[in-house]
């Protein structure tokens, strides 16, 4: 609709006075013919891009119209003139303007007016940078920044993850140069971890038949995380020798996402290199941490789990500590009979030591016993115990040694009898045993024939055997002689040789009795006497052999 105001745009004050003056003046005279008339602007309200251009055309049915113009503060060139009509071309077209129409038929005025609407796509559509890593379950303010874009009124900024429309929003504020920032927030989530995030326009002219023009910022890749408040658990022994190893665990529940988080050990400044598992949520390292000896001391353990920027850390204390020995010494490993041994045992420092039994004045100090070496103490074992606390933990060791004591060579007449009685041709076992250290060799040889007897094996007994031994036993450290008599009876029954011996008395009293007798009868001539009785032939008496022997018979 054409409303009737001066050819120029005027302050409001001075155009609501032109309407009153046009409305009395409306009021007062009738209606005339020139009055029927309207000028038409074409086209009506147009929109039009920034610096496009247009023509312009002023019409009117009036029949003899005069002095149609535009008035524009933009610039215009006539571009044709007609009967009712004057078109002109505006160029350039930068920013809204009001065009006005004007003429006259018969005398009176004709204005009409357009308003021409430019739009511009925004210059500019980016969303701010977001933050490297934004925690779970926090709000993300999203940053939309946009510059140029006119209609303002027609311009919505629309926030998008992926292709998830998160929230519209109207671009407020003019002048269109200035770039505006549209935020939005979103709750942060797990599901968050990876998407895209965007922002874009809308520059929507479809109500004026142009259509709907969209400006799409970069995708913006969100990072999310998730650390708990709570520190890590860190499992670590609370002393270490040194050289030695232990297993050190350090465990996080909670992370998200666990592929993400980084974990260090370290103990003291030596960095551990474990290794790393991730279930779920959960991640855990573990290493075995050896001590060095320059670490000796008071030490800490630290695990430190680092995820989007942000760190847990646990520390414990762990003490390194050496422990030495128990280094066990005998003065002599090899020590004569009747020498004095002395036997130490020490340790390092601040080690408490016991030797057999006996302990050490002072942690530290070695512990010390002498003995005078005898033959019961070959063989003995000296047996030493370290003890070291180190932080209340108890750490025990130990170690022996075993004395030798030269001694000997010795026979014990327990082992070794003094009168052996062997039946001839019998299997007999002479029985005898040296000591000493080196252990000796022990021969018997009869005294004069020099004839060996083996020692602990069976042998045939002989009739030569009788006789006396001499039993030697030798070794670097001398010999030892002991005397062993053997007595070898033959095959022949005492009772036999009783028999005989009884047999020759009653002969000789039969040849006794026999001579007296003769000795009465000489002069009646010469008896002869038959001796028979000592030749006599005799029979064994096997069974009766079993019999203990009398020792007087064995002489
Ligand atoms: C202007 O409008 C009149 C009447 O509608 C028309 O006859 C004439 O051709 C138009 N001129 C141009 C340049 O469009
Ligand atoms: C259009 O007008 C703008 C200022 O409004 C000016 O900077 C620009 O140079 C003009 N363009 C042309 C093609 O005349
Ligand atoms: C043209 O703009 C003026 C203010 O600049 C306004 O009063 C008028 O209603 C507008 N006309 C149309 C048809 O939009
Ligand atoms: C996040 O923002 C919304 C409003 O935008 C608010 O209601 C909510 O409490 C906020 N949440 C946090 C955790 O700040
Ligand atoms: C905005 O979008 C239009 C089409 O919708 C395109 O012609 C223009 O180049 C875009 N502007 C920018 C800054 O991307
Ligand atoms: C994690 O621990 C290591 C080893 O102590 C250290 O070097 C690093 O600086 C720590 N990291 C942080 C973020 O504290
Ligand atoms: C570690 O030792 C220091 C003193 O040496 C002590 O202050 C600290 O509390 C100890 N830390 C732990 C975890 O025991
Ligand atoms: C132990 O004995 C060896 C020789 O047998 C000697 O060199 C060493 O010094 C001894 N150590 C101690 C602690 O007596
Ligand atoms: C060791 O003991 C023996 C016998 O008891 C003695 O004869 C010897 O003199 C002792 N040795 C020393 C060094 O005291
Ligand atoms: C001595 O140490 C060994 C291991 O080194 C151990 O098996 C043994 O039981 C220990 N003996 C004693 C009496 O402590
Ligand atoms: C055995 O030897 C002893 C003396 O050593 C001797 O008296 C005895 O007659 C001998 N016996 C035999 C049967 O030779």
């Amino acid at each position: 609709m054409a409303t009737m105001v001066l050819s120029r745009p005027l302050s409001g004050t001075c155009q609501t006075l032109l309407l009153f003056l046009l409305l009395v003046c409306c009021v007062l005279s009738p209606v005339s013919q020139g009055q029927q008339f309207l000028l038409r602007v074409q086209p009506q309200d147009p929109v039009l891009p920034a610096g496009g251009s247009l023509v312009v055309n002023c019409s009117t049915e009036c029949p003899n119209p005069k002095l149609i113009i535009l008035e524009t503060s933009l610039l215009k060139k006539p571009v044709g003139v007609g009967p009712g009509w004057a078109a002109f071309q505006l160029i350039n077209v930068t920013s809204d303007s009001r065009v006005l129409c004007a003429g006259f038929c018969n005398g009176f005025q004709m204005i009409s007016s357009s308003n021409i609407t430019v739009y511009r796509f925004p210059d500019q559509v980016e969303l701010a940078p977001l933050p490297p890593w934004q925690p779970v379950g926090k709000n993300l303010t999203l940053r939309c920044q946009v510059a140029g874009g006119v209609p303002r009124s027609e311009l919505t900024v629309v926030f998008l993850r992926g292709e998830e429309e998160l929230s519209r929003q109207r671009v407020a504020g003019e002048p269109a140069q200035v770039e505006v920032e549209v935020t939005a927030t979103v709750l942060v989530s797990r599901s968050d971890h990876g998407a895209s995030f965007s922002c874009h326009t809308e520059l929507d002219l479809r109500p004026q038949g142009l259509g709907l023009f969209e400006n799409t910022s970069a995708p913006h890749q969100l990072r999310t995380f998730a650390l708990p408040r709570t520190l890590p658990h860190l499992v670590a022994p609370r002393s270490l020798e040194v050289g030695t190893s232990r297993q050190v665990t350090c465990t996080l529940d909670g992370l998200f996402p666990s592929s993400e988080a980084q974990v260090q050990l370290a103990l003291g400044d030596q960095m551990l290199n474990p290794a790393v598992t991730r279930h779920g949520d959960r991640l855990m390292a573990r290493t075995t941490v050896t001590a060095r000896a320059d670490q000796e001391g008071p030490q800490e353990i630290v695990c430190n789990v680092t995820l989007g920027g942000e760190t847990r850390e646990s520390r414990e204390n762990l003490t390194v500590f050496s422990f030495l020995g128990p280094i066990l010494n005998l003065s002599e490993s090899s020590a004569p009979e009747g020498s004095i041994v002395t036997v130490t045992c020490m340790a390092g420092a601040r080690v408490n030591v016991l030797l057999d039994g006996v302990s050490a004045a002072a942690p530290g100090q070695p512990a010390q016993l002498q003995l005078n070496a005898t033959e019961v103490d070959d063989q003995r074992s000296f047996f030493c115990s370290a003890i070291l606390e180190v932080d209340g933990e108890i750490f025990k060791r130990n170690t022996s040694v075993q004395l030798r004591v030269l001694y000997g060579p010795k026979i014990d007449r327990a082992n070794c009898p003094e009168r052996l009685k062997w039946k001839e041709k019998t299997k007999q076992v002479l029985q005898c045993q040296a000591r000493g250290n080196p252990a000796p060799q022990l021969h018997c040889l009869q005294k004069d024939s020099n004839l060996e007897v083996p020692i602990g094996i069976p042998v045939f007994v002989k009739l030569r055997y009788n006789g006396t031994y001499h039993c030697q036993a030798a070794s670097s450290r001398g010999t030892y002689t002991l005397v062993v008599v053997m007595d070898v009876q033959g095959r022949n029954h005492p009772f036999v040789t009783i028999f005989m011996a009884v047999l020759v008395i009653v002969g000789l009293v039969t040849v006794t009795v026999a001579l007296k007798y003769l000795y009465g009868a000489k002069r009646r001539g010469i008896y002869k006497v038959n001796q028979e009785s000592s030749s006599l032939p005799l029979t064994s008496m096997r069974p009766m052999e079993a019999v203990a022997e009398e020792p007087s018979a064995a002489g």
